[in-house]
């Protein structure tokens, strides 16, 4: 049976609480945070998931206390810079979401060398959403649409192709942690018939069986993509539905 769960996004939140409860400053759980973040995307790959994209920066965290700022760059580097030995050795390809313009230049240059050191890979396609932004994904798919293509109207299927990264496609589930149920501006065009799931467990404590788990669970699901049944999925359904709808409409 072909797999349900292809490409799950996650927001790890809850890295600041975690601190808090402990008495210690909010980098300490950023820390704690970036350091399971590895044992995550090793257990996708075991999964074998098509898509693993992670929201590390938001376009709204700019807003946060300047140290703040810093350390959480500071800390993508670190990571980066361990993390690239395992993303070739496993397979992974890998891909900055968002507008890495802003960034130092020691961290862009390490950015674009692991892209191109992975590019190739036929693994896991594991994307970091950083300075990322749902709607400014949008913005910048229609903005691009309206230079290639002026005064035509857009449709999804040019959408889907303008997207920062297309070639992992709809998401499949969405995990955030630590709480909130809300989806704070990440992937809005590719989560439109994402399942999800929260979790009330804090970024630093989730593990590996933990999201081993919940892909079981969501697995089970019905996805009925506005059909009645769970056997197609979101492209299918749309084809059938736009049939439906021309039949119907000439026989009134
Ligand atoms: C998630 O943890 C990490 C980032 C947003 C960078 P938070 O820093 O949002 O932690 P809480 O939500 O304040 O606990
Ligand atoms: C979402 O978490 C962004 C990341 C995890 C990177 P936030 O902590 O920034 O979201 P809000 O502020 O609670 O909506
Ligand atoms: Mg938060």
């Amino acid at each position: 049976m072909e797999k349900k769960i292809k490409h799950v996004a996650i927001i790890m939140d809850g890295n600041g609480r975690w601190a808090k409860q402990r008495f210690r400053p909010r980098i300490w759980g950023h820390i704690r945070g970036s350091s399971i973040v590895g044992s995550i995307v090793e257990a996708a790959s075991d999964l074998e998931l098509q898509a693993l994209t992670l929201y590390a920066f938001s376009t709204e965290n700019w807003s946060r206390p300047e140290d703040e700022i810093r350390s959480l760059f500071k800390l993508l580097h670190k990571f980066l810079k361990k993390e690239s030995v395992n993303i070739i050795k496993n397979n992974i390809q890998f891909k900055v979401v968002g507008n890495i313009e802003p960034l130092d230049s020691n961290l862009k240059a390490l950015i674009t060398d692991i892209e191109n050191k992975s590019a190739k890979a036929s693994g896991l396609k594991l994307s970091f959403a950083f300075n990322y932004g749902g709607r400014q994904e949008i913005l910048d798919a229609v903005n691009k649409h309206i230079q290639l293509k002026p005064g035509i109207a857009i449709t999804e299927i040019d959408m889907n192709k303008l997207l920062y990264r297309p070639e992992v496609g709809e998401v499949d589930l969405m995990i955030r942690t630590a709480g909130d149920q809300r989806i704070s501006n990440f992937l809005l065009w590719q989560m439109a018939y994402a399942e999800l799931y929260f979790t009330t467990v804090k970024w630093p404590d989730f593990t590996n069986i933990m999201f081993k788990k919940i892909i079981e669970e969501v697995e089970k699901r019905d996805r009925r993509f506005g059909g009645l049944d769970n056997s197609g999925n979101l492209q299918a359904s749309q084809e059938v539905a736009k049939i439906n709808l021309n039949k119907l409409k000439d026989t009134h």
